[in-house]
């Protein structure tokens, strides 16, 4: 007998655009988050240079939206974008509502210090120091532990969605809810209810290097994509320019808010080299950063680049950075005396599932915010910043869309989960093997620079890949390393499908076989439309 849970909403992923919305729900519906590892890991934990927002008097709307657009090569969908902006700052009052504390500006403490990051043409990130997803992350946590309509549902990863056409084989087609494991009861449960929401983040560790944490495989996407809904963008896959580089750093991010307050890259030689490759140097947009950087690291064989914020008073990088000061302090590094040592990594998934501006996807029921949604707000770059924004913005615009239906309870008969023709495992090499493998040609052959010839040899070995995981999957129990690993192959073949169908260099997406922006015709978004097979090129 399997455990089946009913609720009015359910929510997957706690991460900010999770728990958002479920307190903007709270007060009127029963509302589930379930979460595959502690509730606060995820992304959001991690953020840290801040949230975009207009609030200086000689910054204005217009002035975001045009850096928004510009960032986005001609790839944005405007409305989006206007929408976003145009809600920014309530979004950010409300997260000062539930007690979210900003850093203030030093001179008054009515005003908040805002910091200045890669693409916009004004100081409008509002931060909390140099941990901004701390802060929101642990604030909207306690505020959804404190609240009683909200159950919360550690270490539950969310397996498939439910759906009216694959469970029951009825139209129209409608979501139901999910399967879900409790990993640490080794428990498979039905979720049921009128309302899903994927809130599952993002999928850089669909590579070797990334500044993600380990939880963001791309389930929401895969699992959304599994379900019917249309997948949009997918090869624009942002690289952070600067993460430290050193072996036992993993994954730390060195804020551009660095480069905001005036740090500089340099060279091992101490050549400064950002103003050859573009205006604006180290505060051009993150695509041009990452490229200059991998660049000048081919042609020179080496292993990193150096960022410099050396000649900034001690007292100034020690306040605005506490976090990136410390952490480097502990792999014997001494900011404040010396360059910091930084490669490019995978950082964010611009495309994912398709929304339109309530969250709503293609399955009536089923909603995607977050990094798992392609809002079409980012276009083929994310600007700095807009990330933590489009969480807020749409987890509201979707609690206000959802607060508009009566919420039945899911009555229908679904199956439990059949486990029936399967085995335990009996040793998880191969799944760790597949991990390793996936990750490595990701980075090798899909990343900053790309070419027709590498997606091929990326594609060749990700179908053997796919084939082994199936029918790994149809034979033995589920584990969450399972899970992830299934998910990120399905990511991993959107994202090279997506690079082969875009026969140009936009935005992130830069493949050597056509280095320019095909500017003949208006561009398009990439659509992978699940119910068309023959997608990849
Ligand atoms: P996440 O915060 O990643 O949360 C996803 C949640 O889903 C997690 O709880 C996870 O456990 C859960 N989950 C995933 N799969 C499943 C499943 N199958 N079942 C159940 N649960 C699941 N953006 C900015 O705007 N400003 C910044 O300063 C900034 N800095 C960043 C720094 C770093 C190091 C990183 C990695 C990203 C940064 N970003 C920043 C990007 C931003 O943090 C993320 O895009 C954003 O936090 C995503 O929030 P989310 O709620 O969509 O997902
Ligand atoms: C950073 O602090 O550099 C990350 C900001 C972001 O990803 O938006």
């Amino acid at each position: 007998m399997t455990t089946t849970e009913h609720f009015d909403i359910l929510i997957i992923g706690s991460g900010t655009a999770g728990l958002t919305l479920a307190l903007h729900m709270a007060e009127q519906a029963r509302v589930a988050v379930i979460s595959k590892g502690q509730l606060d890991e995820g992304a959001s934990l991690y953020a840290q240079g801040g949230i975009s927002v207009v609030l200086d008097k000689t910054d204005s709307i217009q002035s975001h939206i045009d850096d928004t657009l510009r960032a986005g090569a001609g790839l944005c969908n405007e409305k989006a974008v206007r929408y976003t902006v145009e809600h920014a700052r309530e979004n950010i009052e409300w997260l000062i509502d539930q007690g979210v504390s900003f850093t203030r500006d030093g001179m008054t403490a009515e005003t908040y210090h805002l910091t200045q990051e890669g693409g916009h043409s004004h100081r409008r990130i509002i931060h909390s120091a140099d941990a901004t997803g701390r802060e929101v992350e642990t604030t909207l946590l306690a505020k959804a532990r404190a609240h009683a309509n909200i159950s919360l549902f550690p270490y539950h990863i969310g397996i498939d969605l439910i759906t009216s056409n694959k469970q029951l084989k009825q139209s129209p087609n409608r979501a139901l809810g999910c399967y879900v494991l409790d990993i640490k009861n080794d428990e498979t449960k039905t979720f049921l209810a009128p309302v899903t929401v994927l809130a599952t983040g993002g999928a850089g560790k669909v590579y070797l290097y990334t500044s993600n944490p380990d939880v963001s495989t791309g389930d929401g996407i895969a699992m959304g994509w599994r379900a019917g809904c249309r997948v949009a963008n997918m090869e624009f896959v942002q690289f952070h320019p600067t993460c430290l580089f050193h072996p036992k750093a993993k994954s730390f991010l060195i804020s551009e808010a660095l480069r905001g307050e005036g740090a500089k890259l340099l060279l091992a030689d101490g050549e400064r080299f950002m103003p050859r490759f573009h205006p604006q140097a180290e505060l051009a947009p993150r695509d041009v950063v990452a490229r200059a950087i991998d660049h000048e690291m081919k042609r020179l064989g080496d292993d990193c680049v150096y960022l410099d914020i050396s000649d900034k008073p001690a007292t100034f990088i020690k306040s605005h950075f506490p976090t990136i000061y410390k952490r480097c302090l502990d792999y014997g590094i001494d900011m404040t005396r010396e360059p910091v040592p930084v490669v490019p990594a995978a950082h964010y998934t611009c495309g994912g599932i398709m929304t339109d501006l309530h969250g709503r996807t293609d399955i009536p029921g089923l909603y995607a915010i977050g990094e798992t949604a392609h809002t079409g707000l980012h276009g083929a770059n994310r600007m700095a910043s807009n990330s933590l924004l489009e969480c807020l913005v749409f987890a509201r615009a979707a609690a206000d869309d959802i607060k508009q239906q009566t919420l039945k309870p899911v009555s229908a008969n679904i199956p439990s989960w059949d486990a029936s023709q399967v085995e335990p495992a009996k040793e998880a090499i191969s799944i760790t093997h597949n991990w390793d493998e996936l990750r490595r040609f990701m980075w090798d052959y899909v990343g900053i620079v790309r070419s027709t010839h590498r997606l091929n040899k990326a594609r060749q070995r990700l179908m053997l890949l796919k084939q082994e995981i199936s029918d790994y999957y149809a034979q033995h129990h589920i584990s969450s390393d399972l899970l992830e690993l299934r998910n990120l192959a399905d990511v991993a073949e959107l994202i090279i499908s997506s690079a082969l169908m875009r026969k140009e260099s936009r935005g992130l997406h830069y493949i050597l076989d056509y280095p320019q922006a095909d500017n003949s015709q208006p561009p398009q978004e990439t659509i992978i439309n699940p119910r068309i097979q023959d997608h990849a090129a």
